[in-house]
């Protein structure tokens, strides 16, 4: 209702890109870009910000920007007089079929990235695809390996519709980014929705290609790589372990790697073995010798397992180590 006070989180990027639609009644808070904002320092800034404006209980949080700024808003929301209404404007691929989806928010501290979180479901999800227009093709990417995650993990159909259209995909044209992010929301609602707390492993299978993607991005202190290289990178290493494990093809890498390549995402680690173990066992999940791992299966879903050694991952992460393109780099060739 008009009536209801309404706040808006927004990072420096985004309000200059999209504030203007917001009209002159509401001014954003403003977070910094990326994770910078997603600090618990920013969300006591929020928690200001929503008392300036006397955002009530009845109140509404608005976040407009990528899964940064939803991360925090999200959590300001869940906490603000436990809990008001939130509303997710995405603006970036990543955004828009994932984090903006399933209720998962908070920020990081030191000791390590979401640490501290709530579950706080959106009311609304407003995806915008134009949004996406501006954004650089770095951070597109990144969007795009969770976009192959879902046809890998999820939809087989939907992975071969990825293969027909990567060009205009990656060309951003608006139809295909529509079905794209229709696709992809739905799957992440679908799922999320028979395990909005994460405790059946359901929800676990949207994490294809995570344990070792955070693991490499871990690794490289966060710097090297974004999340989404990691994940492709993690995909080629689960798809490997799956072909070991009899559950796919050497076909099913071929294709896998074909299509990471069209859109510019790396198809192997960029760093040894050795190097990744400490980051591998500090997830308390993997201490007790074998690794809870999701596996790909062929023309189905995939699968989390707890039964995957600690020593048969390692084979198939050295085996995709010494194949594949190391680097992000673009269609031609010339690196991103
Ligand atoms: N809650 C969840 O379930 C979940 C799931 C996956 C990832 N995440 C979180 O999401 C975050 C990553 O999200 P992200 O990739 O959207 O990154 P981001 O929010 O950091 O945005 C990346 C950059 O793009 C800019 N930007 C945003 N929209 C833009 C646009 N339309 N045009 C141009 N620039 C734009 C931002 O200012 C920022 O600098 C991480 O913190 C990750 O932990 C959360
Ligand atoms: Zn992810």
């Amino acid at each position: 209702s008009p009536a209801d006070s309404c706040a808006v989180v927004a990072d420096e990027m985004t309000a200059s890109l999209f504030g203007g639609s917001l009209g002159s009644v509401c001014q954003p808070f403003l977070l910094p870009r990326g994770e910078e904002g997603k600090t618990l320092s920013s969300v006591a800034k929020i928690y200001s910000f929503l008392g300036e404006h006397s955002v009530d209980r009845s109140g509404t949080l608005l976040a407009l920007g990528g899964g940064a700024v939803g991360d925090a808003a999200g959590f300001a929301a869940a906490t603000w007089l436990r809990g008001i209404r939130l509303v997710q404007c995405p603006t970036t691929l990543l955004a828009q079929v994932d984090s903006s989806i399933g209720g998962k928010t908070g920020v990081n501290l030191p000791e390590g990235k979401n640490l501290v979180g709530a579950f706080h479901p959106a009311e609304w999800v407003f995806a915008d695809i134009d949004c996406l227009a501006s954004q650089k093709d770095e951070d597109f990417r990144q969007g795009l390996a969770e976009v192959v995650k879902y046809g890998a993990g999820e939809d087989w159909g939907f992975f071969s519709w990825l293969e027909e259209n990567a060009l205009g995909i990656l060309r951003r044209s608006p139809s295909l980014l529509e079905e794209v992010v229709g696709r992809c929301a739905g799957m992440k609602l679908a799922v999320a929705a028979r395990d909005e707390r994460e405790r059946r492993g359901v929800r676990a299978r949207l994490n294809l290609g995570h344990t070792v993607g955070h693991a490499l991005e871990a690794a490289g202190g966060y710097e090297t790589w974004k999340h989404g290289d990691g994940v492709a990178a993690g995909m080629m290493v689960v798809f490997r372990l799956a072909c070991r494990l009899g559950e796919l093809d050497e076909g099913h890498i071929t294709r896998l790697e074909r299509l990471l390549k069209s859109f510019g995402l790396p198809t192997r680690p960029d760093r040894p073995w050795n190097e990744i173990v400490p980051f591998l066992l500090r997830d308390k999940k993997n201490l007790r010798g074998s690794l809870r791992l999701v596996i790909p299966r062929r023309g189905t879903s995939c699968e989390l397992r707890r039964d995957i050694s600690l020593p048969l991952l390692r084979e198939a992460y050295e085996k995709t180590a010494l194949k594949g393109e190391g680097t992000p780099c673009a269609l031609d060739g010339k690196p991103l």
